[in-house]
């Protein structure tokens, strides 16, 4: 597993996609908070409680205890799909959140772990509903920009490896699945992983203060 990006087939059809990116564009106002640190709308889908998907006292996200939000459950395609073509390899099964990124806004370069967390499984699956795929990239160890192709809406990628995505004309709407999910080797995904329609590694630059997340523990 030691791969930055992979491009997975998890048999999403267009169908679905649609109706999922129109479920999304329904959803109120209210299920929306910013998260200034990366500078995109989020909207949590599926989770341990509370609006930001942090877990909350007494809910045990290791032992499966996730529930959908009150926007998860305006998103009955997304449900399916989540369950049907998600969690079968999704061990544990991961936090679900929507990322909105605005039109002419790109993202802060940042990590989505702690900097001592490197190299270790910190995997996140994305499926993009709308906007550019190919505005994603990756910082090597001379801090350029390694973007990734303009191909694949389905993939996972190093979350511990520095990235983020350039402005483009169109909203990006993203469904991501993070945390406790973080790769966890299994039947499924291993197969998906190797038979991956692309692959790529991206040498590791050294992390600048800027990149970690104030919100993160350490
Ligand atoms: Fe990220």
């Amino acid at each position: 597993m030691n791969f930055t990006f992979a491009a997975i087939d998890i048999g999403v059809t267009l169908e679905e996609k649609n109706a999922m990116l129109d479920e999304v564009l329904s959803l109120p106002d209210d299920v929306h908070h910013y998260n200034a640190f990366r500078g995109c709308k989020m909207i949590a889908i599926y989770n341990g409680g509370g609006r930001l998907g942090s877990p909350v006292k007494g809910i045990d996200t290791q032992a499966g205890k996730f529930k959908y939000t009150k926007a998860g459950d305006l998103c009955p395609t997304m449900k399916k799909v989540i369950e049907e073509k998600m969690f079968p390899w999704l061990v544990p099964h991961g936090r679900v959140t929507i990322l909105r990124t605005a039109p002419d806004t790109g993202l802060n370069v940042h990590l989505d772990s702690q900097e001592k967390e490197i190299g270790t499984l910190q995997y996140k699956y994305r499926l993009v509903l709308n906007g550019a795929i190919g505005k994603l990239y990756f910082i090597d160890e001379d801090y350029n920009k390694v973007y990734v192709p303009d191909l694949y809406d389905s993939y996972v990628l190093d979350g511990s490896h520095a990235h983020s995505i350039d402005p483009d004309t169109k909203e990006k709407i993203t469904i991501c699945v993070g945390a406790p999910w973080h790769g966890e080797p299994n039947e499924s995904y291993n197969k998906m992983i190797l038979n991956a329609k692309f692959k790529m590694e991206v040498s590791r630059p050294q992390t600048k203060p800027g990149w970690l997340d104030p919100g993160h523990k350490k």
